[in-house]
């Protein structure tokens, strides 16, 4: 595996989606405007057919594997087809991008497979745990802040060595839809921010998370 990338050998990156595809937009988005370089978007796999998601990856011409849970036997088979999709596609980098199923990823992936999840992790996390829940459990437990976590992904939900956070406040009379828009915000940011450091730094940079378990704040 190369441990830097550059104009010749870009960063080869999977998308993994579910549903409405802003992140995947917004890498997308980046990576045409030079924003997010040198990165090539090699494969995008959705566990559902007919979302938004799927739309956008059409649109923006990658190639695209749809791999419903349903299709398989079980969680292990399931998983060997998406893992088998991304070796296929030689990704050096996977990114979860609102995936709702649990992928049993292989050894292989990990040290380089991140979720972005839309809370100060370890908090708010888990299964469930997803698109207005997360919000509305925050606002719940009235939290002065909230904000999203970039983390390593193991074999437990919003669960692996946390990689990157960025805080926003919460604002008085906030619901979880205002509360979302300005974590999507954030999330927009953080996101490209730490694939960049991937592609700037090499795989092994995730490597300092794997061992301490340590944060860094963006
Ligand atoms: C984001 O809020 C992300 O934090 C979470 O799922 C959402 C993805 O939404 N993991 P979308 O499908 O990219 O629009």
């Amino acid at each position: 595996m190369s441990t830097r990338f550059s104009k010749d050998h870009p960063l080869r990156l999977a998308v993994l989606i579910s549903g409405g595809g802003s992140t995947l937009r917004n890498l997308i988005r980046r990576v045409e405007a030079g924003h997010l370089t040198p990165v090539r978007i090699v494969q995008v796999i959705s566990s559902r057919a007919t979302v938004p998601g799927v739309g956008i990856a059409r649109e923006a011409d990658l190639p695209l594997a749809i791999v419903r849970r349903r299709d398989y036997a079980d969680g292990v088979a399931f998983s060997d087809a998406i893992s088998g999709v991304l070796d296929a596609a030689e990704v050096d980098l996977v990114v979860l991008a609102g995936f709702l199923c649990h992928w049993q990823l292989p050894e292989r992936y990990r040290g380089r497979t991140l979720n972005i999840h839309p809370a100060l992790l370890p908090e708010f996390g888990g299964q469930g745990m997803f698109g207005c829940h997360v919000h509305a459990a925050v606002l719940a437990a009235g939290r002065a802040a909230s904000g999203c976590t970039v983390h390593l992904v193991d074999e437990h939900y919003d669960h692996g060595p946390i990689v990157a956070q960025t805080c926003v406040p919460v604002m008085p009379g906030d619901t979880a839809a205002t509360l979302a828009e300005r974590v999507a915000v954030a999330e927009r940011e953080l996101y490209p921010y730490v694939i960049q450091q991937v592609v700037d730094h090499g795989i092994a940079w995730l490597a300092q998370f794997e061992h301490t378990g340590g944060k860094s704040t963006h």
